[in-house]
C-alpha cells in the first residue's frame, strides 16, 4: 500500500459511486470518491429520482384537491397553487438527502475529492492540482441528457429534465419530445399543475421496453388524463422566438416517405429522448481504455474493464439506466475488489414509472417470453381489487407471465397506484425462482393492492376468486 494513496478510488458519487465507496470502506479498504458537483448523490439525488418524485407527489396532491377527487371523499378545499413553496420542498428534499451522503462519507471515512477527475495513467487520476494513485479505480460517472440534433436547450423555453424540474411558472402549452420515462413523469407533473401537454414520440407506442399490453393501457390512461399523443412522429425543427417555440413535426418514416409536416406552438419544450454515458474529459485513453459504439465503458460479469484494476458500474456501462441497478452494482464491485463474490442478477431488475397510476415491471415482457417458448399468462384488473376499488383507483391491472411447462415466473407487470411498491414482491419471488403457484398459495394481507398479484398468479393457475 506504501505508494498508493487509495485502495479504491471511485469516480462519481451517484447511487453507483457513493454506494461502492461506502461498501469498500465498510470492507476495510482505504477509499476516496471524486465528485465534480457541489453536492454528492449524482444525477439521482440532485436532478433525477429525488426532485422528480418531490414534484410528482406534490402535483398529485394538488390534482386530487383541484380536480374534485378529495371532494368526493367529503374533503372540501379551496385550492391555490403556490409553486414557489412546491419548489422549496423539492429543494429541501434534495438538500437533506445529499447532505445525508456527506454524513455517511464522514462516518465511513470515505474521502471526498472535489473536482473533475481525468486519468493520467492506468492507476493514476488527476483531480484539480492533485494527482492520486489507486490500486483500484471504479468509473461511476453516470449519464447526461442526449441532445436532439439542431435543437438548443436554453433551459427557458427548451428544457431538459433538469430545467423541467425547476420551471418558474406553469406553461400553457408544453410539448414533450419522447414518450419515455422522463417525458411521462415530468409531463404529468405539469399537466396536473395546469399545462396542456402534447407528447411527440418517434415510435408507434410510448414506453419502449415495457410489455406491449402495458404500453397500450398506459397510453389509454394518459389520454384519459388529457395528454395528447403524436405517435410515429418526429420533430424536425424547433424555432424559438421570445418565449414561444414552434415545432415542426412530420410522420416518422424513411426520408421522403414521412408525409406532410405540421407545426405545434408551445411555451415550453421538454427534450427527453434518452441519456448517454458520461466519459468526456475522463481521458480514458490515458488509461488504455475506450468506449463502445454507444459511448459506454464495456465490462465483464464482475464489472472489470479491459484494464486490470479499473472497474465500471452504473449508467456509464451497458444495461438499464436505473439508480437501483447502479446501487446494486456499487455493492457488488466493492465486494469483488475486496476478494468476495459480488453478483447482480441483471435478469431481475425492476423498472418503475412514477406516474399516476404507477407502471412497473420485472423480468420478461410477454412478447420476449413467447419468443423463448410457451407461456401461461394470468391477469387481474385493479378494478376488481377491493383496496383499489375503495380508494377510487380503478385503472390498471397485474399480469403474471409463467413458463408453460415449469410454471416458473418469467415476468410480472403492473399498472396500479402503488405498482412501484408492489413490484418488489414480484422481484423477490423471481429471485427465489418462484412458480406462479408459489405466489398463488402465499397468504397476502387483505385489503391490499398486492392481493392483485396473488390473484393474477391464481389466474395463471386458471382459478382466480374475484373475477
Ligand atoms: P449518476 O447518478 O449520473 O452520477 C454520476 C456522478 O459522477 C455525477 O454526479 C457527475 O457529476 C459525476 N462525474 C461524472 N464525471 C466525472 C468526473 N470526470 N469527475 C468527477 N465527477 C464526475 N432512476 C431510477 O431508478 N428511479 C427513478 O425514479 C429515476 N428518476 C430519474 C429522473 C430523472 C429526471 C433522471 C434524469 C434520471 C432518473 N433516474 C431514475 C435515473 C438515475 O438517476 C440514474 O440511473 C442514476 O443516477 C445512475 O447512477 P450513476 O451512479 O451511474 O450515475
Ligand atoms: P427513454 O429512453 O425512457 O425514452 C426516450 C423516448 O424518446 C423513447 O420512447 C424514444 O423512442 C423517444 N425518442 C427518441 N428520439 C426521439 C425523437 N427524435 N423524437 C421523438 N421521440 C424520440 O429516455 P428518457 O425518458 O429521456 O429517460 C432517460 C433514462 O433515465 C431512461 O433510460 C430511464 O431509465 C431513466 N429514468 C428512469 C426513471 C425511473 O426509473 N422512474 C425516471 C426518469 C428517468
Amino acid at each position: 500500500m506504501a505508494d498508493y494513496d487509495f485502495d479504491v478510488l471511485v469516480i462519481g458519487s451517484g447511487p453507483g459511486g457513493y454506494v461502492a465507496a461506502i461498501r469498500a470502506a465498510q470492507l476495510g479498504l482505504k477509499t476516496g470518491c471524486v465528485e465534480s458537483r457541489e453536492t454528492l448523490g449524482g444525477t439521482c439525488l440532485n436532478v433525477g429520482c429525488i426532485p422528480s418524485k418531490a414534484m410528482l407527489h406534490a402535483s398529485e396532491l394538488y390534482d386530487a384537491a383541484a380536480n374534485g377527487a378529495l371532494a368526493k371523499l367529503g374533503i372540501k378545499t379551496t385550492v391555490e397553487l403556490d409553486l414557489d413553496t412546491m419548489h422549496g420542498q423539492r429543494k429541501d428534499a434534495v438538500k437533506q438527502l445529499t447532505g445525508g451522503i456527506e454524513f455517511l462519507f464522514k462516518k465511513n471515512k470515505v474521502e471526498w475529492l472535489k473536482g473533475q477527475a481525468a486519468f493520467t495513467g492506468t492507476d493514476t487520476v488527476k483531480v484539480g492540482d492533485r494527482e492520486v494513485r489507486a490500486k483500484n479505480i471504479v468509473i461511476a460517472t453516470g449519464s447526461s441528457v442526449t441532445p436532439l440534433p439542431g435543437v438548443t436547450i436554453d433551459q427557458k423555453v427548451v428544457v431538459d429534465s433538469t430545467g423541467a424540474l425547476e420551471l418558474p411558472r406553469v406553461p400553457e402549452d408544453m410539448v414533450v419530445i419522447g414518450g419515455g420515462v422522463i417525458g411521462l413523469e415530468l409531463g404529468s407533473v405539469w399537466r396536473r399543475l395546469g399545462a396542456k401537454v402534447t407528447c411527440v414520440e418517434f415510435l408507434d407506442q410510448i414506453l419502449p421496453g415495457f410489455d406491449g399490453e402495458v404500453r397500450k393501457e398506459a397510453n389509454k390512461i394518459f389520454k384519459k388524463q388529457g395528454v395528447v399523443f403524436k405517435l410515429s412522429t418526429k420533430v424536425t425543427g424547433v424555432a424559438v422566438k421570445g418565449d414561444k417555440a414552434t415545432l415542426t413535426v412530420e410522420p416518422a418514416g424513411a426520408k421522403g416517405q414521412g408525409g406532410a409536416a405540421e407545426t405545434i406552438e408551445a411555451d415550453c419544450v421538454l427534450v427527453s429522448i434518452g441519456r448517454r454515458p458520461n466519459t468526456d474529459g475522463l481521458a480514458l485513453d490515458k488509461a488504455g481504455l475506450g468506449t463502445n459504439q454507444r459511448g459506454q465503458v464495456e465490462i465483464d460479469h464482475d464489472f472489470r474493464t479491459a484494464v486490470p484494476g479499473i472497474w465500471a458500474i452504473g449508467d456509464v456501462v451497458p444495461g438499464p439506466m436505473l439508480a437501483h441497478k447502479a446501487e446494486d452494482e456499487g455493492i457488488a464491485v466493492a465486494e469483488n475488489i475486496a476478494g468476495l463474490t459480488g453478483i447482480v442478477n441483471h435478469d431481475v431488475i425492476p423498472s418503475v414509472v412514477y406516474t399516476w397510476p404507477e407502471i412497473a415491471g420485472v423480468g420478461l415482457t410477454e412478447e420476449a417470453a413467447k419468443e423463448r417458448g410457451e407461456v401461461k399468462v394470468g391477469k387481474f384488473p385493479m378494478a376488481a381489487n377491493s383496496r383499489a376499488k375503495t380508494n377510487h383507483e380503478p385503472d390498471g391491472f397485474v399480469k403474471v407471465i409463467a413458463d408453460a411447462k415449469t410454471d416458473r415466473v418469467l415476468g410480472v407487470w403492473c399498472i396500479a397506484s402503488v405498482a412501484g411498491t408492489m413490484i418488489a414482491q414480484a422481484a423477490q419471488a423471481m429471485e427465489f425462482g418462484a412458480t406462479s403457484e408459489d405466489i398463488a398459495y402465499t397468504c397476502h394481507a387483505h385489503p391490499t393492492h398486492s392481493e392483485a398479484i396473488k390473484e393474477a398468479a391464481m389466474a395463471v393457475q386458471g382459478n382466480p376468486i374475484h373475477i
